[in-house]
């Protein structure tokens, strides 16, 4: 066994994450798997959003010197432009930085523990990097954050664009049962921006990549994964989930410091008394709907514990979290709890969470199925439209808040998911999820980890 090990530290894996929250998470979660099972370890990164690497000794984390325009960092960016002008400003500080790694190949000498470079694994929506690693003649494996589900509707943009959908409830051919709403929504100014970046995103890896890595399992996406396996002919590798399968201390890849406080205030509450409100990482909304969510939840009548980041209200202060409504804190003084960031693995895995209103970003979606725990679901852009839809109608494990945010719609939602039998259903269903999860196996992890040992170096 040590001497397996010795061999496949010999193997390095470069891997390259997109530097926003739910990105870099699954990245150096899949880091740990790889270094545990015996593989050496090199995380390129930006400056932008970097990683600690003091949380992660067992890594080597090397960052490119990138020079990003203001579109990028500043904060309420255009986020398809951000990614366009981020793999733009990325490619070549990606390149100069992996070629540099494979020269060490050269001068390594005697010094047989830095490992040789056998591939790299790069966020496929960077796919100015997954083309770049191909170039440079690097094996390349583009991880996909996102679900299958997901990832299946970019490969079929092209056709979907020329189809020209309009009816917004009509199924999608070959996508059942997303519906043309349920598709990342490409409308607007940006919209051929947005049609642009896909369109390259799905590109490299059919032209780039020699497989693909997608944080998810066979038990909730057993379908999907069979057909982008059919339509690609790459290796897909279903590694999820991967804050199970990677055993990733959530506090090793969090961008925040967290707000452990809230985790004693949920020891004092009933076992499921208490809704768990959090948007994630980038989402925003609108003054008034902000508003509309805390008057929903007051009257409600449930206890609930709010992340109200800084940014989460559109056009606000990006510094420091919104204000609340006047006269809500007082309202809600004995019944609810408001932070900036939460421990939410920890929240989502105490027994006093009843439910999640959520905005279905992929990490929170995966995280909620992990610990059995229902949803409401608010999907606000990208891929969250299409992880809702499988909340609600694929795993029937959550419902919509509803498609206005208005205070009325929200308390009936709530009282719905917390305490009505429409909601123990959804527990039921969610319980057995967990379980499915708890038993997703390590089969294509080993055969990941067959796949890169057998490279040659
Ligand atoms: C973004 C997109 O919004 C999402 O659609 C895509 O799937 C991934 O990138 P984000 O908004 O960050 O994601 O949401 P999500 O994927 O859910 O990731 C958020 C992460 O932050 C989760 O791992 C969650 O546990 C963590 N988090 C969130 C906290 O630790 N504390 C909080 O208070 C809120």
């Amino acid at each position: 066994m040590a001497g397996q090990e010795q061999r496949r530290r010999r193997h390095r894996v470069v891997l390259f994450p997109l530097p926003f929250q739910g990105h870099v998470t699954p990245m150096l979660q899949l880091a740990a798997l790889l270094h545990s099972r015996g593989l050496a370890v090199t995380v390129l990164h930006t400056a932008f959003n970097a990683p600690d690497p003091a949380r992660h000794p067992e890594l080597a984390f090397v960052p490119i010197h990138e020079a990003l325009p203001d579109e990028v960092t500043c904060p309420g960016a255009d986020i398809a432009r951000q990614l366009l002008a981020l793999n733009t400003a990325c490619e070549a500080p990606f390149r100069d930085a992996l070629a540099s790694l494979l020269l060490l190949r050269g001068r390594r000498g005697q010094d047989q523990d830095q490992g040789s470079v056998a591939c790299a694994v790069v966020d496929g929506q960077c796919y100015a990097a997954v083309d770049a690693a191909a170039q440079l003649g690097v094996p390349v494996l583009a991880l996909r954050t996102d679900s299958a589900a997901t990832f299946r509707t970019m490969l079929a943009f092209p056709r979907l664009r020329d189809a020209g959908y309009e009816m917004l409830d009509e199924l999608v051919p070959d996508l059942e049962p997303l519906r043309v709403r349920d598709l990342i929504r490409v409308d607007g100014s940006d919209a051929d921006a947005l049609c642009g970046f896909i369109a390259r995103v799905a590109g490299a890896v059919r032209s780039s990549a020699s497989g693909v890595v997608v944080n998810t399992f066979e038990g909730i996406e057993a379908p999907e994964l069979a057909k982008i396996r059919r339509e690609l002919s790459l290796p897909v590798f279903a590694v999820g989930p991967l804050h199970l399968m990677s055993r990733a201390p959530a506090e090793q890849t969090t961008l925040r410091a967290p707000d452990g406080g809230c985790l004693a205030w949920l020891d004092t509450r009933p076992p499921r008394s208490v809704l768990y409100v959090s948007l994630g990482s980038v989402a925003t909304v609108g003054h008034a709907a902000f508003e509309e969510m805390a008057w929903g939840l007051a009257g409600s009548g449930v206890p609930f514990l709010w992340v109200v980041r800084p940014g989460l209200v559109a056009g606000g202060e990006e510094e420091a979290p919104p204000p609340l409504p006047d006269g809500f804190s007082e309202e809600i003084k004995n019944r609810g709890k408001i932070v900036t960031w939460a421990p939410q693995r920890e929240v989502l895995a105490h027994a006093a969470i009843g439910a999640f209103w959520t905005h279905c970003g992929w990490n929170s979606t995966l995280e909620s199925v992990c610990e059995g725990v229902p949803m409401l679901v608010q999907p606000c852009f990208a891929d969250q439209t299409v992880n809702a839809r499988y909340v609600t109608h694929v795993w029937g494990v959550g419902m919509e808040v509803g498609e206005v945010i208005e205070r009325g719609i929200v308390a009936e939602a709530v009282a719905k998911v917390m305490v009505g039998e429409e909601g123990a259903r959804m527990r039921e269903r969610a319980h057995r999820l967990k379980m499915e999860a708890s038993a997703a196996t390590s089969l294509s992890i080993d055969s990941l980890i067959h796949y890169i040992s057998s490279l040659p170096t």
